[in-house]
């Protein structure tokens, strides 16, 4: 049946075992896997591979688009297999291991990963492997629920491993739209210009004689985990519909908006989906993960079209998607990530992207990825891709985590990952802060007085009021800027601030 999948027949003597493929993987290779956000990733040869890797120690260098499911990242973390990640994880064994120092995890926006393969900046790919719904007569790989980075893997490495999954429909076929730019300095234009453009082809184009082996499954993909929205979801995505309201009633926007983006976790999807409710219409996405919330939108006939590179979807979502994929096929497409977060592109389409931070400052830096500026979280993935170069660009959190005790608005982030010059508006629950055209002491004012929580407010005021005392630009108590996160250090709790204060006085 598999033969079905494989249309050049020269190929069908290269269906081996897991096992045997991942033999072609040796100790200190680079590896490229596809995936991204538990989608189309390779399923059977990582585990494979880190089965023999736990009998016979080795170490390989783990590319892939971005987070894996199935496991896989902490099955790989588990057998101690990884010296080099790179570019996003999401799992929480691997995510202990990098902050142990054991894995070293290369944190990067997620459109350049292959812009520094081809330009030879990271070490070549020597094994690529990728999950295909099929290969078409010529050799071509056909992806499955994410491209991510898989073509340019398949495309630049010695050997591929194609891992055909037969539980993956049929029905992705065409969905794909491959286009790799081409080389610098004299690069031509990206030719898109519409989130529904389709600009190359439906398979990843590789020559076949690479492909080294080929292995056979049926695992499905694993099911996103997104928390449904709650109250201050709602709040934040009711703040963002006025703002968005009135910036149609200035004419800044027509009530089409323009293109969105919304970035992986549980608030960004919540947050999109409290469009639902909106005035607004024939929306369309130029997004890197398409989320329930896309699926969502397009139920409820307010969305027109959806790009991204990966599906990140449900259970209830999924189940529905693969059952109906014809039915949402002409209003989606998938493409590389080098794409669908290409600052070119995003620039020119003018996105609105949404993205959340864990922590965000007064005068608007964020941090999306360091808890107290040291334990990595999941990585920037794509919202520096977007945030710098989006129309508007977005910074959604609640105002307090882990039950009130930590603050996400702090005088000043722990680590930066967008800057004060990225970052448009800030939304919590508690309000919206729109920082365009602000001076840093402005900037100030709206975020304390719109987006603090009631508990942390006070103590905000008292040390805006203190730093702007003091003077400068950008005014702040240096001996103090990180009180806070120290407050949260040794005491679990940020409004115990007070404490450290004291203690830095007496000593
Ligand atoms: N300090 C410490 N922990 C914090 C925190 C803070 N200021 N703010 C949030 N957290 C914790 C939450 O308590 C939660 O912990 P838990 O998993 O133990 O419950 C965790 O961070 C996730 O936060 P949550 O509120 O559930 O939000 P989320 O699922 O939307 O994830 C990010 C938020 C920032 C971790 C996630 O969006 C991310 O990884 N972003 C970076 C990548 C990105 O933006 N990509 C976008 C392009 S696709």
């Amino acid at each position: 049946m598999y033969r079905d999948r494989i249309g050049l027949k020269s190929l069908w003597g290269k269906v081996v075992g897991a096992e045997e493929a991942a033999l072609l993987i040796k100790d200190g290779m680079t590896v490229g896997m596809s995936g991204f956000t538990r989608s189309g990733d390779a399923k059977v040869v990582p585990m494979a591979l880190a089965e023999r890797a736990s009998e016979a120690p080795m170490k390989i260098t783990l590319l892939t688009g971005a987070s894996l499911g199935s496991d896989i990242d902490k099955t790989l973390a588990e057998a101690k297999l990884l010296s080099r990640r790179i570019p996003f994880q999401a799992d929480p064994v691997l995510r202990k291991a990098i902050n142990a120092g054991e894995v070293m995890f290369v944190d990067q926006h997620l459109s350049e990963t292959v812009e520094m393969l081809r330009s030879r900046q990271l070490p070549p790919v020597d094994v690529a492997v990728i999950e295909a719904v099929a290969i078409t007569d010529e050799g071509g790989i056909i992806p499955t629920s994410s491209i991510g980075n898989s073509a340019t893997f398949a495309m630049l490495a010695e050997k591929i491993i194609v891992e055909i999954n037969i539980h993956q429909s049929l029905d992705l076929v065409g969905l794909h739209d491959v286009y790799i730019p081409t080389r610098r300095p004299h690069r031509e234009a990206i030719p898109l210009t519409n989130p529904q453009d389709r600009i190359g082809l439906p398979y990843i184009p590789v020559d076949p004689s690479r492909i080294a082996a080929i292995v056979v499954t049926e695992k499905m993909d694993s099911f996103a985990t997104i928390t449904p929205p709650d109250e201050e979801t709602n709040a934040i995505a009711s703040h963002l519909v006025d703002f968005f309201r009135h910036e149609v009633k200035l004419g800044r926007l027509s009530t089409s908006l323009q293109p969105l983006q919304a970035g992986i976790g549980s608030i960004a999807n919540a947050v999109l989906h409290g469009f639902i409710d909106s005035p607004f219409h024939d929306l369309k996405m130029y997004s890197e993960v398409l989320q329930d919330s896309t699926f969502e939108l397009f139920d409820a006939d307010k969305l027109k079209f959806a790009s991204g590179s990966a599906l990140s979807l449900s259970e209830p979502c999924a189940r529905n998607f693969f059952s109906n994929v014809k039915k949402y096929k002409d209003r989606l497409v998938l493409r590389p990530q080098e794409i669908s977060n290409h600052p070119e592109v995003i620039r020119r389409l003018g996105l609105i992207g949404i993205n959340t931070a864990l922590e965000a400052d007064i005068y608007g830096n964020v941090n999306s990825t360091h808890v107290n500026g040291t334990m990595m979280m999941n990585g920037i993935g794509g919202s520096g891709d977007f945030a710098r170069n989006c129309y508007l660009s977005v910074f959604v959190t609640k105002s307090v985590a882990k039950g009130g005790k930590i603050s996400s608005i702090v005088p000043m982030v722990t680590h930066v990952d967008h800057c004060e010059h990225d970052v448009d508006l800030i939304v919590t629950e508690q309000g919206l802060a729109d920082l365009r055209g602000l001076a840093p002491r402005e900037r100030a004012k709206v975020v304390v007085e719109n987006c603090v929580h009631p508990a942390y407010k006070d103590m905000m005021r008292d040390y805006v009021a203190e730093a702007t005392a003091r003077g400068g630009h950008t005014p702040h108590c240096l001996e103090k800027v990180f009180s806070w996160h120290l407050a949260a250090q040794q005491h679990g709790d940020m409004r115990k601030v007070g404490q450290v204060v004291k203690k830095a006085a007496a000593e």
